[in-house]
C-alpha cells in the first residue's frame, strides 16, 4: 500500500543514510495501520546502545529495499495510540515494548515458523533500526500485535531497559538446563525454580547489559562479581555496589589475583564485547564452569590468544561456551517480570542507569559523540 507523503503525514525520524555516511534527522511517513492486527504506537522512550552507535560508523545495519536510509532505535517504549480492528489485547494509553527481530520469509525455516526468529536459521530476518527494516526512533510507528508486549504502568519510567535485558533473560534459557547437567548443583528453589545458589558467576562489563545482567543473577541468587577495566569509585562502579555486588577493577587486579578473590568461576557473563579480555577471562573459568558471550566487536586486527590453554581447559574443565543473541517473546515477558522485581529490590539503583535523557534534536550527539554515562535515552515526551 502507498503512503501519500505530504507534509501533514510526516514526522521526525533519526536515521543513518548509508550512501551519503550521514546521521541525521528526516521527515519519515507517518505510519497508517495496514492491517487489522496492527497498532500505532507512540514513542516514548528510545535507548541507545552500542549497535547503534556502531551502525552510525557504517560498519553494521542496513536500510529496507528502496529506502536511502534506516531509521535507527530497537530498545522502545511506546504508548498505544491506535488499534486495528482485530486487535484484542491493548486499549489506547497501554504502555508496550515491541521486539526486534522478525522472521525470515522461508517455508523451511523452522525456528521462524515456530516464532523463535532469534535462532532464524537462513539469516534473512529483518531486525527493526538494524537490519531492513525501520526502527524506533520516530514520533510513532505501526506494529503488529504479536510483537508488542504490554508494560505496567508503574514501570513507566525504567521499561526502555527492557530489550537490553531480554538479552540476559534467553542466556539464562540456555544456561540453567546446562547447569542441569550437573545433578548435585541442580538446586531448586521455591516453585521448583533453579537457582545460582552456591555458585560464583562473573559479569564482564558494567554497561547497561552487564549491570542488568548482574542485576538479573545476583537475584537469582549467584555470588556475582562484576569485572570491569576502569579504576573506581566510578558512576558504574558505585552502581554496581550499590546493589551489594563487588566491582573490581581489571586495572587495579590483574586476572589472576582477581581468579583468586572468586574461586571457581561457575558462570561468566561477557557483556563488554571486547575479545582480548573475553577470551583471557574465558581462560580463568572453573570447573564444569559456562562462558556466555553476548557482545558483538567490530572487526579489528587478530589478536593473540592463549588457545591452547582454553582448549585443554573447555575440555579437561567440562566447559561449555554459548553465544547468544536477540531474544523470543518469552524473554520480552521475563524481562518485564523482572524489571518489576528489581524496581522492588534496588528502586533508585534501576532508575540511575539512565544516565540521561534528551529531546530528538540532541539524537545526532548522542550517536556520534564519545560515549557518556550509562544508558542515554531519547525522550519523545517530556
Ligand atoms: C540487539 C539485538 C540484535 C543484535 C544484532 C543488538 O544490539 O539488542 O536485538 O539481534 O543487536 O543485530
Amino acid at each position: 500500500m502507498r503512503e501519500r507523503h505530504n507534509e501533514a503525514n510526516k514526522m521526525q525520524a533519526v536515521a543513518a543514510i548509508p550512501k551519503k555516511k550521514e546521521v541525521t534527522i528526516v521527515d519519515h511517513p507517518r505510519p497508517l495501520l495496514a492491517s487489522d492486527d496492527e497498532v500505532i504506537v507512540k514513542s516514548l522512550d528510545v535507548g541507545i546502545c552500542g549497535t547503534d552507535r556502531e551502525i552510525c560508523t557504517f560498519v553494521y545495519g542496513d536500510p529496507p529495499h528502496g529506502s536511502d536510509y534506516l531509521v535507527l532505535g530497537h530498545e522502545s517504549l511506546g504508548v498505544v495510540q491506535e488499534l486495528g480492528s482485530a486487535v484484542e489485547g491493548f486499549k489506547p494509553g497501554d504502555l508496550v515494548v515491541p521486539s526486534v527481530r522478525r522472521p525470515c520469509v522461508h517455508d523451511h525455516c523452522a525456528p521462524c515458523r515456530a516464532d523463535l526468529q532469534d535462532f532464524c536459521a537462513t539469516g534473512d530476518f529483518v531486525e527493526r533500526g538494524i537490519k531492513m527494516s525501520h526502527g524506533y526512533m520516530t514520533e510513532f510507528y505501526a506494529e503488529r500485535e504479536k510483537y508488542l508486549n504490554p508494560v505496567p504502568a508503574n514501570l513507566r519510567e525504567v521499561a526502555v531497559l527492557v530489550e537490553p535485558l531480554t538479552i540476559v533473560e534467553k542466556a539464562m534459557t540456555q544456561v540453567w538446563p546446562t547447569q542441569n547437567r550437573l545433578p548435585w548443583v541442580r538446586h531448586h528453589g521455591e516453585n521448583g525454580r533453579p537457582t545460582g545458589k552456591g555458585l560464583n558467576a562473573v559479569v564482564l562489563g558494567a554497561g547497561p547489559v552487564g549491570i542488568l545482567g548482574a542485576m538479573k543473577l545476583k537475584s537469582e541468587g549467584f555470588n556475582t562479581f562484576v569485572y570491569s577495566r576502569s579504576k573506581a569509585p566510578n558512576l558504574k562502579s558505585e552502581l554496581v555496589e550499590s546493589l551489594g555486588i563487588p566491582y573490581i577493577s581489571a586495572l587495579e587486579t590483574p586476572l589472576e589475583a582477581f581468579s583468586e578473590r572468586v574461586g571457581n568461576i561457575d558462570l561468566v557473563y561477557e557483556a563488554v564485547g571486547v575479545s582480548s579480555i573475553s577470551y583471557r577471562v574465558l581462560s580463568i573459568l572453573g570447573l564444569n564452569g559456562i562462558f556466555v558471550f553476548t557482545g558483538i566487536p567490530s572487526p579489528k586486527p587478530a589478536i593473540e590468544l592463549e588457545a591452547d590453554v582454553i582448549m585443554r581447559n573447555v575440555v579437561l574443565k567440562n566447559q561449555v561456551v554459548i553465544g547468544t543473541v536477540n531474544a523470543d517473546q518469552g524473554s520480552f515477558v521475563a524481562a518485564i517480570k523482572d524489571l518489576n522485581v528489581f524496581m522492588n529490590l534496588w528502586p533508585e539503583a534501576l532508575k540511575a542507569l539512565i544516565t540521561r535523557r534528551c529531546g530528538v534534536e540532541d539524537s545526532r550527539s548522542l550517536l556520534l559523540d564519545k560515549a557518556a554515562g550509562i544508558k542515554n535515552v531519547i525522550a519523545f515526551e517530556s
